[in-house]
């Protein structure tokens, strides 16, 4: 097993078979001891935070296995922290897609003189590349196409998968009465045919679930979510 990538929340390994392995840690993003799911920097580490966020990953990466939305997961050990996934190239230098349900965090921060914190926004779907030196910066379909990073046609397929996983995360949170007002996630084309498909991760690190109108931590999500499974 060979150490290829250390991330902020994740360690990756290649595997002899030529899949990976992520190894989730206990950092978390944030600022000065605050976590911030949209942060670009480590701001604390919570003991269990590893296999809380691979708990629920699991948990949602095995529910669109069965709706047949292609992903990289193949399977996970909560017990090491570890997720087995099939090896992808990203977009570019990697790229965030976001669905929006409510608006909060930067986008509140950038349009805060049109929208109100949490006003309902229909699944509003943005793009950010991966960029922590300039901030994650927003680019549109049109930018994505003219750079080479995305075709407008990829774009289509991105935007349509965002909205439909979204909508699916939406849906689980609800049975427990929890309301998903924003989530992140990474695409890739799988190396073995090209295919494009959900990779990375699916934990309280990449979203924001309110309960009662009341934000709720990463650790508390997973036990609200995973309470009785
Ligand atoms: N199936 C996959 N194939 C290839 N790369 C993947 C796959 N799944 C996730 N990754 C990449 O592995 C890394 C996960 O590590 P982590 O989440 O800690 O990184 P990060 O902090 O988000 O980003 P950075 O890359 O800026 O460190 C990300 O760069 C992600 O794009
Ligand atoms: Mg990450």
């Amino acid at each position: 097993m060979k150490l290829i990538y250390q991330g902020k929340t994740k360690d990756i390994y290649a595997l002899e078979d030529g899949n990976y392995l992520l190894r989730f840690k206990d950092d978390v993003t944030g600022e000065n001891g605050v976590f911030d799911p949209g942060a670009n920097t480590v701001g604390l580490t919570i003991e269990g935070a590893g296999k809380a966020g691979l708990r629920l990953t699991k948990f949602f990466f095995e529910i669109l296995k069965e709706k047949g939305i292609p992903t990289h997961y193949v399977d996970a050990n909560v017990e090491e922290a570890t997720m087995t996934v099939k090896t992808a190239t990203v977009f570019g230098k990697g790229m965030e897609v976001i669905c929006r349900y409510r608006a909060v965090g930067s986008f509140l921060r950038r349009y805060g003189m049109y929208v109100e914190e949490g006003q309902s926004l229909d699944r509003f779907v943005e793009v950010t590349l991966k960029d922590d030196e300039r901030q994650d910066p927003p680019i549109t379909e049109d930018g994505l196409d003219m750079l080479g990073i995305l075709s407008k046609e990829e774009y289509k397929t991105l935007k349509a998968l965002t909205q439909r996983i979204g909508d699916i995360v939406k849906e689980e949170l609800a049975k427990k009465s929890i309301e998903l007002y924003d989530i992140k996630f990474e695409f890739g084309r799988l190396k073995e045919n090209n295919e494009i498909v959900l990779i990375d991760e699916i934990s309280g690190g990449n979203m924001r679930a309110y309960k009662d109108g009341q934000y709720i931590e990463p650790l508390k999500l997973e036990k609200l979510v995973m309470e009785g499974e």
